[in-house]
């Protein structure tokens, strides 16, 4: 019952940049703000340009960024990042909600959506096997992260 109300308390839409303030505390609180990634507000709207979305999850009543799903879209495919949502909205299902509509995003691109999540990440890892997400392989991730030396 409290769940139903918290729900419809929910809305999804589409980031502004009067969110990037807010979204960078919720990320570092959730272990996504690594500054080593080079996420900044530059980078999300050259995302955006590219034809990439970063849903925001808000709450009506308090205007609270619960949650954020940040797609990438290269042409070929769309990587998640930044899925989450805020700890102290968590466990109360606004997942499903919030990657249900993520997925309506790929399906109207129609390309394929991959991401990457870490093995010991048991929560995330449950939520995406149950949208359809399949372990791809045994691979391992890459990368360089000092592009100056180059
Ligand atoms: C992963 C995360 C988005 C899940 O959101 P949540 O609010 O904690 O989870 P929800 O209440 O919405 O539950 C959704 C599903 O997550 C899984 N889940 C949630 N809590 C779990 C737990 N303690 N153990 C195992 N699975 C769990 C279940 O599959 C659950 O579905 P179910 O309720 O039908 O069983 C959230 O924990 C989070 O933001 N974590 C920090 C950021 C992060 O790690 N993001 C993923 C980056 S790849």
């Amino acid at each position: 019952m409290e769940n139903t109300y918290l729900h419809n308390d929910m809305k999804i839409r589409d980031y502004r940049e009067t969110d990037y303030n807010e979204i960078m505390n919720f990320w570092n609180l959730t272990d996504m703000g690594n500054p080593e990634r080079g996420d900044n507000s530059e980078t999300i709207n050259k995302t955006l340009e590219l034809g990439g979305k970063l849903l925001v999850m808000e709450s009506k009543s308090s205007g609270q960024i619960c949650g954020t799903s940040w797609m990438t879209y290269d042409g070929r495919r769309i990587l998640l990042h930044h899925f989450g949502i805020l700890p102290e909205c968590q466990g109360k299902g606004l997942s499903k909600i919030l990657l249900k509509e993520s997925l309506l995003f790929a399906k109207k691109t129609g390309a394929q959506i991959k991401l990457e999540v870490h093995s010991t990440n048991i929560k995330a890892i449950s939520l995406y096997k149950k949208f359809g997400f399949k372990h791809l392989g045994e691979y391992n991730v890459y990368i360089i992260r000092e592009v100056s030396n180059l």
